[in-house]
């Protein structure tokens, strides 16, 4: 075994895979629990967005989290994977009306609603089955994220919630409705965040909207600042857990609860972004004029995140210990932008070796796709390859 990967274990599956390491991610969640414990009433929903893997979402369901689901593809996988109704929360901004029938027929905790003509439509179903919906108003609180452009979600020329200045008039409305119930105001400001700063300008969004509210004496009961806490994709094993004491004591330092209001998080690459490897097999080592390229058998269908946001994942040859050299690490997809790494120093490769590209736990799997016919990759856990040994 090289480093904490079981290699031999690896040679007798086909690559490309991703490898979740279940100790690390029951690690993670202890910690995420024993954190939340310090607090009344913190409630963590784990973003199945970020891997829906169901042997991975089965251990997550076990530790006790709620679930975060963007559509009723995703409600169905948690609810197999033995997720409560009551802790699941419903947000999208586009939510079809079969996935509202689901959403009411398992009598789901909240919808986390973005627009008033989405509330109609969940107020006109509710009313066709008799049934009361429970909604949190998801708010624009047009607060920036040091993060990625593509991944930044809370400013205010963003497609998400409902703004700032419309939000008193959408609570009116529900109020009006007989199949609603306005139960609280949802918020999320990006992902991969690694600035508190950023965490604690939400509450302090937050808290004047609460003050706002608070005189006009609208109450609400649940607040919900979503997720986007980062991981260290350049040093995946320095701390493989997320600060999460940081984290949660931001929010309750600097978020002004009233008495009895729970607060709910959404996380998701937190909890499953560094357990995750997609592990790929060198096909060719092909000598260019002014680099070497590590041609491997996964690509940009396999992890799009390069691809897409030029994203960067640690990768390390597994199966080699002779001197670093440098190469560009590309996939086999008939895309220039198939592309891992440029220009990265890795034990010298050859034909056959394994490579680790780290960190891929969150939005890897789930983003895969079957371009040029590709297979999708498998997702295995450690107890698949280790066990019965
Ligand atoms: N809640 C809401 C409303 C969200 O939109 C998201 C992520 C989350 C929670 C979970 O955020 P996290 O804790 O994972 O940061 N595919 C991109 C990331 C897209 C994130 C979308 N929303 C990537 O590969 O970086």
């Amino acid at each position: 075994m090289k480093g904490k990967f079981p290699v031999e274990k690896f040679e007798k599956v086909r690559t490309p895979f991703y490898y979740y390491d279940t100790d690390l991610l029951r690690q993670t969640l202890s910690a995420i629990n024993s954190e939340t414990g310090k607090y009344n009433d913190f409630y963590v929903h784990y973003a199945i967005k970020a891997n829906a893997n169901p042997k991975v979402l089965k251990i997550i369901s076990q530790s006790g989290l709620g679930a975060d689901c963007v559509s009723g593809g995703e409600i169905q996988r948690c609810l197999e994977t033995g997720f409560s109704p009551k802790k699941i929360v419903y947000a999208g901004v586009g939510k079809a009306d079969w996935e509202i029938n689901l959403g009411l027929d398992k009598n789901i905790f909240c919808f986390n609603v973005e627009s008033v003509a989405e509330l109609e439509v969940i107020n006109e179903l509710a009313a066709k089955k008799g049934k009361v919906a429970r909604v949190c108003f998801r708010i624009n609180p047009d607060v920036g994220a040091h993060t990625n452009a593509k991944i930044t979600t809370g400013l205010a020329e963003n497609k998400f919630g409902i703004a700032m200045r419309d939000m008193e008039p959408a609570i009116a409305e529900a109020a009006r409705m007989e199949n609603i119930k306005f139960i609280g105001l949802h918020f999320h400001i990006g992902s991969q965040i690694l600035d508190m700063g950023d965490f604690s300008a939400l509450c302090n969004r937050i808290n004047n909207i609460l003050d706002e509210l608070d005189k006009k004496h609208i109450k609400v009961e649940n607040i919900n600042v979503g997720g986007g806490l980062g991981i260290d994709y350049q040093h995946p094993n320095r701390m493989p857990i997320p600060d999460f004491e940081a984290y949660f004591s931001t929010y309750a330092r600097h978020l002004k609860l009233r008495p009895g209001q729970k607060l709910h998080f959404e996380l998701g690459r937190s909890v499953v972004g560094q357990m995750g490897s997609l592990i790929t097999r060198c096909l060719y080592v092909k000598q260019g004029t002014a680099k070497q390229f590590a041609i491997v058998d996964a690509g940009m269908s396999d992890l799009i995140r390069p691809a897409l946001y030029q994203a960067y994942h640690k990768i390390e040859n597994i199966t080699s210990d002779e001197p670093l050299s440098t190469y560009d690490v590309v996939g086999p997809i008939c895309e220039s932008s198939d592309v891992f790494a440029k220009a990265i120093d890795i034990n010298k490769t050859h034909r056959g070796d394994l490579l680790a590209i780290r960190s891929a736990g969150a939005y890897g799997e789930i983003m895969a796709s079957q371009y040029n016919c590709r297979k999708l990759p498998e997702g295995y856990i450690t107890e698949d390859l280790v066990e019965n040994e």
